[in-house]
């Protein structure tokens, strides 16, 4: 793939504000590439930045290797769904589509053509002469993604398009949009606070906190193996324990509190790690219950339930540890014929090394 968006040093403020801070990043001609951050962290400021809509007090943004510096937004190659859509709702779902060619000097008879296409990319063939007013959130939603699609943009910016829908609207319309991306190949760029939604969608994630990318990395990698403790928590949840690192070599001593001794692959620790105080991190799903009969493939520890959270296919499971400070999250799957423990009942766990994230 190749590169079609390059922020360099970009540094914005909104007065004395300091919006973005040194933003580096490239993003591939045909990536499906998401901001995720917490609200306030810039997630917008950054889109409206790529867009044109707002200048930056520093750095340089190039799209195919042109500075934007003065190119306004009409004119760059990006088309943008904004945070909370704009659909007229006194004018038809054709009406409101084709308000994206308004500048266009297409004939009217190419317009039709275009409106009609852009309608059946977004699944809403037909549905022309119907009152905008008259579609159900879902639906306003394609035709806000249908008006921007018209232009047939390079890049297309969507600022957390599927935030007002319900949940099973939200999971279909995710569906939706990566299926739509991949067939008409162009670079989305979503912005989204919901981790969930940027691992199920994205080929790159940027994980944003106060105006500073703290991790870009594909979903996988993210998700197993976050470089700080501020992205552990942010994606997913995660156990910390306290630990010491003993040896640093072909691999990475361990002693951690409750756990005991124990290397992990230095892929597995931050790049320099020395010896001294440390933290591990360990994911619910990566531990599990001993039920009678059952052993450990690597390591066990005996535990006491503290919490039971039970969610029909899984139970959250909060276990206390010796000489573990906090107690131990642990997801597991409510398999056939598998009890689900109760409060105070005497237990044994399995970890193990591999799944372990030294911070
Ligand atoms: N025009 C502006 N003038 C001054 N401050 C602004 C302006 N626009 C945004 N900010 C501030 O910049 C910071 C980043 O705002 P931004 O809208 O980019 O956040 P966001 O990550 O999109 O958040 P959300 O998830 O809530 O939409 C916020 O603290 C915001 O208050
Ligand atoms: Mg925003």
């Amino acid at each position: 793939m190749t590169d079609l968006i390059k922020l360099r040093g970009v540094q914005k403020y909104y007065g004395d504000y300091h919006a973005l801070r040194d933003i580096n990043l490239t993003i591939r001609a045909g990536e499906f590439f998401s901001l995720l951050g917490p609200s306030g962290c810039g997630k917008t400021t950054l889109l409206r930045v790529i867009a044109g809509f707002e200048g930056v007090s520093n750095g340089s943004v190039m799209i195919s290797d042109k500075d934007m510096k003065d190119v306004p937004p009409n004119q760059r190659p990006t088309n943008m769904v904004f945070q909370s859509y704009a659909i007229f709702p006194h004018l038809t779902v054709a009406e409101n589509v084709a308000f994206g060619l308004r500048k266009s000097k297409m004939s009217k008879a190419e317009k039709a053509d275009a409106v009609a296409e852009a309608l059946k990319m977004v699944g809403l063939d037909g549905y022309g002469k119907r009152a905008a007013h008259a579609l159900s959130g879902g639906q306003r939603q394609r035709v806000a993604l249908a008006r921007a699609l018209i232009l047939k943009p390079k890049v297309l910016l969507l600022d957390e398009p599927l935030s007002a829908l319900d949940k099973k609207m939200r999971e279909h319309m995710q569906v939706e949009l990566i299926r739509l991306q991949r067939a008409v190949g162009i670079t989305f760029i979503l912005v989204t606070h919901d981790q969930e939604e940027a691992l199920v969608m994205s080929d790159r994630i940027a994980v944003m906190f106060a105006g500073e990318i703290g991790q870009m990395d594909d979903p996988e990698t993210l998700y197993r193996r976050p470089k700080s403790r501020r992205v552990a928590e942010f994606i997913g949840k995660m156990n910390f324990l306290p630990a010491t690192v003993t040896s640093v070599g072909e691999s990475i001593g361990l002693d951690i509190a409750g756990f005991g001794q124990t290397d992990v692959p230095q892929d597995q620790a931050p790049e320099g790690a020395k010896p001294g105080e440390a933290a591990i991190g360990i994911r619910p799903e990566t531990l599990a219950i001993l039920f009678e009969g059952e052993t450990a493939s690597r390591h066990e520890a005996p535990a006491t339930v503290d919490e039971v959270v039970y969610y029909g296919d899984m139970t959250y499971y909060d276990v206390r540890v010796k000489d573990v400070p906090e107690p131990l999250t642990i997801a597991m799957k409510n398999l056939i014929g598998r009890p689900v423990l109760e409060v105070g009942a005497q237990t044994r766990i399995a970890w193990d090394e591999r799944a372990i994230v030294v911070f």
